[in-house]
């Protein structure tokens, strides 16, 4: 393939989506816009991915990553206008120019290359992928001659009455030859309804030079979806969770319900795991294989080990190893790792806790700060009072310890292995291995 270059045009407020975001920063299946299209640019493996900021760029560039440079267009004055910004940029660079907006997530990589492919192969000075709708309302339409080549692109508010019915509509993504681009940028002016350089005027300067534009039209509109209000960003969304949902499916998971299950774009899961509805993947969600999650489950940015159980629960920035069991109505906070064959249940909150091999905490517990040795058995209603009001306080239990119902671990504390709490203890001192502690306060007992 030739050298190649993208820009992806990222400077827009975005005023239609009445927002103080900047547009390109709203997410779908939990990645911004703009870290869709870069993502995906990525995987053309470009000499140079340009990203164009203005409105908000600092908050832009914090919240993009990735092999990319940014660009900084000062005042959105067009699309052409930010084009013009990378030309300091790409001053040496020779071969394919590919521009892409920050707003059209569901583009794939496939398609680019295609277009690339057809741009290479008709020798064009332009290429230009365009896609035919119902409803072009919103999207400059593609004109073309009697000998179906392409002249030119009007804007919407450009538009003749004729010119407006055509459903053939420009989806912004455009490919240039870097060597007649630039001249052509310079030649642009705000001769229009909106006042702006439009990137759209292009084709009608390089055809009136006599150059050729080719365009790819492409059947899947779903792919060319630019979002401008929140409605887009409902049907973009829904769009791109089928998608991933299919992929999964294609992988060897079953998931019940695809229509009400809602998988981030990062996630991984494992074959044969089973996804139960109203379930939420989300983030850079890791599961293993076998595992059954759900139904009414959240996991967030959390590595679940194979053969996991999880029931309508919430697990966040946590790890949960083999064969564990979690939930229903179980809470991980950050931090908490559960080794394998843990068994966690109903009402039970872990913050900030590791929990070995073995060992459970059956019901209506909170254990924060804490660490649990292997096998241990920590009793209904069981309190870790990590917090002093001032300060938070570590608890640490051994192995093999049973800790009766309703006892109130006050931290900082140690108990040692095979040790017993009685029911309803309020542990005040450490406790030695292998014995046993009563009451309020709690005293060693024979
Ligand atoms: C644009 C196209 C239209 C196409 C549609 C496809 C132009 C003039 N029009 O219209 O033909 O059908 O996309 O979705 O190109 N941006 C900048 N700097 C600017 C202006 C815009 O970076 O000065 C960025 C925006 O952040 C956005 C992208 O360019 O990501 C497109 O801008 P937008 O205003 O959404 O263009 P449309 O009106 O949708
Ligand atoms: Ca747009």
């Amino acid at each position: 393939m030739a050298n190649l270059a993208t820009i992806t045009l990222a400077a827009g407020k975005g005023t239609r989506m009445k927002s103080s975001l900047p547009k390109v920063l709203h997410q779908v299946a939990g990645k911004s816009m703009v870290q869709h299209v870069v993502d995906t640019a990525g995987q053309l493996t470009p000499q140079h991915n340009l990203v164009i900021v203005g409105y908000k760029a600092d908050q832009v560039k914090a919240d993009t990553d990735g092999k990319i440079e940014f660009v900084k267009q000062e005042q959105q004055l067009g699309t052409g206008h930010a084009v013009m910004q990378a030309k300091e940029e790409l001053i040496d660079f020779s071969g394919v120019v590919l521009v892409l907006y920050g707003d059209t997530p569901l583009l794939t990589s496939e398609t680019l290359q295609q277009l690339i492919e057809q741009h290479q192969t008709e020798e064009a000075a332009a290429t230009i992928l365009t896609t035919k709708v119902d409803d072009p309302t919103g999207y400059g339409r593609i004109v073309r001659d009697q000998s179906d080549y392409v002249t030119k692109i009007v804007e919407e508010k450009d538009t003749t009455a004729e010119e407006a019915k055509i459903n053939e509509i420009n989806t912004g993504i455009c490919c240039f030859e870097s060597d007649l681009l630039w001249d052509c940028l310079a030649k642009l002016d705000t001769d229009n309804a909106q006042g702006e350089y439009y990137l759209t005027d292009v084709p009608e300067i390089l055809v009136d030079q006599g150059h050729s534009v080719s365009a790819l039209s492409i059947s899947d509109t779903q792919q060319t979806i630019g979002v401008n209000t929140r409605k887009h960003l409902a049907e973009a969304e829904q769009i791109l969770r089928q998608r991933i949902c299919n992929y999964h499916l294609e992988n060897g998971v079953t998931i019940i319900d695809p229509a009400n299950t809602y998988i981030d774009s990062e996630v991984e899961i494992g074959q044969d795991s089973i996804i139960y509805p109203f379930t939420f993947l989300e983030g850079k969600t890791k599961l293993g294989s076998e595992v059954i999650i759900g139904p009414q489950t959240r996991i967030i940015d959390s590595m679940i080990g194979n053969q996991v159980e999880i029931k309508s629960s919430t697990i966040i920035d946590s790890q949960i190893g083999e064969r564990s069991e979690v939930g229903p109505y179980a809470y991980l906070r950050p931090g908490s790792k559960l080794s394998s064959e843990v068994k966690v249940g109903d009402f039970v909150e872990i913050k900030k806790s590791e929990i070995a091999k073995g060992a459970k905490v059956p019901h209506l517990s909170y254990i924060g700060d804490a660490l649990i040795g292997q096998n241990t058995n920590i009793g209904a209603g069981t309190i870790t009072a990590n917090y002093d009001g001032q300060q938070k306080h570590r608890t640490v239990i051994g192995d093999n310890v049973f800790i009766g119902s309703d006892s109130t671990l006050i931290a900082p504390l140690r108990i040692g292995d095979q040790a017993i709490t009685g029911a309803g203890a309020v542990v005040t001192k450490d406790v030695e291995a292998d014995s046993l502690v009563l009451g309020v306060p709690a005293e060693p007992r024979d």
